[in-house]
């Protein structure tokens, strides 16, 4: 049909010079150490490589059960989760030489005690590592670990070298140990030692999903059409042969995410089929749940890189925060302090908080909770 140049209408104008614009950044080769553009091109790839089984397909490999990479677990605790009424099963990856996080995550938000006792809940906490990654040290951190498990009986260690680059294979640990020894709790959790959790919140959270009752549930902080990164000085660098497209299916930030039980068997099933080479562990987490055909959700309390801004609003709703160490302690002791609900009571209380939230959440630049976070 013939449509007079007249009757196009500006608009229309500005949508069919984006949608050109967009094409050429398809079509022609741009330097990709622009981080915007490259960012943009993966994108307007989501689609299809969310949509379709191609990237699953072609990363699938036949092996036999001999060549699936098996670590023996050095420390282990097949009856950590007997009791049958589990509700979180959460892993902290950790290394050997952090025994002052383990150790504080373990007075915070790791303590089981604490949750069965205040918050009514069964929790399981465990920390997942290999062997330490310093041939020199290795002897000695080793006994140091023997030692602290027998204080608290927590760890789970395989013999592999806990490196960067072995990530995946401590990943592949947590889901084959969810898998054989905790296949009934009722959600998995994983995160960095370095991250915060608001336990309280979460434990609530947790109880009104169970009340629902969620299957291919899988909620963090979301990378959409994320691309992988082809500069080889870059840590996440990844080369064509290893993962050959322009972005990654949806996944969520590996500083914590939260997934129900069957995808925790969905993802253990997926990740015995796919090529184990790529070593971000998130995104190799996102492609078995992609293969699975399970997407995630974006909750705006979970952190992804960022720090939360300190203020007891935010506290009131928070779940995660990524980057807490030496200020874990206090943080836990203000952000779980009863007070911190009544802030946010009645009228008064909430617009103050709901000003608040815009003022620390709303500007540009800030590595924490989206905007949006303010409103909810
Ligand atoms: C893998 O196995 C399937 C069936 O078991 C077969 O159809 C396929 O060709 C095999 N692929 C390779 C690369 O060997
Ligand atoms: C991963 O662990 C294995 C087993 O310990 C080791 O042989 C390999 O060198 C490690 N890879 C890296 C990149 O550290
Ligand atoms: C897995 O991928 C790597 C490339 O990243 C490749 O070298 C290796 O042969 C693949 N493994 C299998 C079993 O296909």
């Amino acid at each position: 049909m013939f449509v007079s140049s007249r009757r196009i209408k500006k608009w229309q104008f500005v949508q069919i010079v984006a949608t050109c614009f967009i094409l050429s950044l398809m079509c022609f080769w741009i330097p990709s150490d622009n981080h915007i553009v490259s960012h943009m091109k993966s994108y307007s790839y989501r689609y299809l490589i969310n949509s379709y089984d191609f990237v699953s397909n072609t990363l699938s490999i036949n092996r036999s059960l001999e060549d699936i990479p098996s670590f023996r677990y050095l420390i282990n605790h097949k009856e950590k989760c007997q009791a049958q009424d589990v509700l979180l099963l959460l892993f902290v990856k950790t290394a050997p030489e952090n025994y002052e996080r383990r150790s504080m995550i373990r007075k915070t938000w790791g303590n089981e005690e604490y949750v069965s006792s205040q918050l009514n809940a069964n929790i399981k906490t465990l920390f997942a590592l290999g062997t330490s990654s310093n041939p020199l040290k290795r002897e000695e951190l080793q006994r140091k670990l023997v030692w602290e498990n027998e204080m608290y009986s927590d760890i789970i260690q395989k013999d592999f070298t806990d490196s960067f680059y072995n990530l995946t294979l401590k990943l592949l640990l947590q889901f084959s140990w969810a898998n054989a020894f905790c296949p009934h709790a009722r959600f998995f959790m994983t995160a960095d030692d370095d991250i915060f959790i608001h336990m309280p919140n979460l434990v609530e959270y947790l109880k009104s999903l169970e009340r629902i009752g969620v299957q291919d549930f899988w909620i963090g902080y979301v990378h959409r059409g994320a691309p992988p990164i082809r500069d080889r000085r870059n840590k996440y660098y990844v080369p064509y042969e290893m993962y050959p497209w322009p972005a990654y299916p949806d996944y969520t930030a590996g500083a914590a995410y939260l997934i129900s039980s069957d995808v925790a068997a969905k993802v253990y099933e997926a990740s015995q089929t796919l090529n184990t080479s790529l070593y971000i562990d998130d995104v190799f987490m996102g492609l078995c749940a992609s293969k699975m055909g399970i997407v995630p959700q974006y909750h705006v309390f979970f952190s992804g890189e960022g720090k939360t801004p300190y203020h007891p609003c935010i506290y009131d709703k928070m779940i995660t925060s990524h980057g807490h160490v030496q200020d874990l302690q206090s943080l836990w002791e203000d952000a779980t302090d009863p007070e911190v609900k009544r802030i946010s009571k009645g009228f008064l209380g909430q617009l103050y908080c709901r000003l608040m939230k815009i003022a620390l959440l709303c500007r540009l630049k800030m590595n924490t909770y989206p905007c949006r976070a303010a409103f909810i």
